[in-house]
């Protein structure tokens, strides 16, 4: 059972206010969106539930299951079972992907102590979890043998971040923009691969700009809308539609200035 609190949340980067007093309360088998306008806030959101370090919370808390997390280091907070797939996922030379995600998942698995989890799988057995899970979000099993994201096409990468949700499982997946940049059959299966992970005990929190990715999820219980640093409404999911054929300015959100 883990409930995410934001509380208040203030944050700032590089000494500028970018989250102004953020709330946001999710619960075990809830799948969030969160959409907004770009530079609303939504990816230092996603960064400061993971501890990045650029990211200075000034203000406000962040509790799971009631205790505060400001605290803990990244590694700490993964380890609890919070994960993020990136935005811009980073390419990393050197670090072999079926090695990456066979230590990840036995580490996650140990610090988790889930009896349902198999902590020592064998190099064989993990080789055949993962190649269902790459069928799963439609990546070749090449894949496996090539170093974490090196050269993925872009939406090769955001597979990839899908995939290792799926393979590590983790209790609150925070997911920004896990559709951008991908084909229109990609949306599908992306959004397919992470309702198979929906679990009654996990969270999913679905950053994105388009209703398309969440109409394809199993379901979907809250839609968050944030704009400059605020949780300015909230609501089920048909409001996800109403946003995709208004736009936001019928919540009185200004378009940024073009220059
Ligand atoms: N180092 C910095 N100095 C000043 N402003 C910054 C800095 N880093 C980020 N920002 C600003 O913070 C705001 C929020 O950025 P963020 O990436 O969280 O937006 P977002 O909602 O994820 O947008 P998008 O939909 O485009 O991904 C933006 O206006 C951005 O320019
Ligand atoms: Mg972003």
């Amino acid at each position: 059972m883990v409930v995410l609190e934001i509380k208040d949340l203030h944050v700032q980067r590089e000494g500028k206010e970018i989250l102004k007093g953020v709330n946001l309360k999710t619960g075990p088998g809830e799948i969030h969106a969160i959409m907004g306008p770009n530079g609303s806030g939504k990816s230092t959101l996603a960064y400061t539930l993971l501890a990045h370090p650029k990211y200075e919370v000034t203000k406000g808390d962040i509790l799971l299951d009631g205790q505060s997390i400001l605290n803990l280091s990244t590694d700490e907070r993964a380890k609890k079972g919070l994960f993020l797939a990136f935005q811009y996922p980073t390419e990393v030379s050197g670090v072999g992907y079926s090695h990456f995600l066979r230590i990840a998942y036995n580490a996650l698995s140990k610090s988790l102590g889930n009896e349902k989890r198999e902590v020592f799988l064998t190099v064989r057995e993990f080789q055949n979890y993962l190649k269902k899970n790459l069928d799963a979000v439609g990546l070749r099993h090449d894949f496996l043998s090539r170093y974490l994201n090196e050269g993925f096409s872009g939406g090769e990468k955001k597979r990839s971040e899908v995939l290792q949700m799926a393979v590590l499982q983790p209790v609150i997946s925070i997911l920004d923009e896990p559709d951008s940049g991908l084909d229109i059959d990609a949306v599908q299966s992306v959004a397919k691969a992470i309702s198979l992970t929906a679990r009654p005990d996990a969270t999913i929190i679905v950053i994105t700009h388009y209703a398309r990715i969440l109409k394809f999820l199993s379901k979907l219980d809250f839609v968050h809308v944030l704009a400059d640093g605020r949780v300015i409404k909230e609501g089920p999911k048909e409001l996800a539609d109403e946003l995709e054929q208004k736009g936001y300015g019928w919540l009185g959100i200004q378009e940024p200035i073009q220059s």
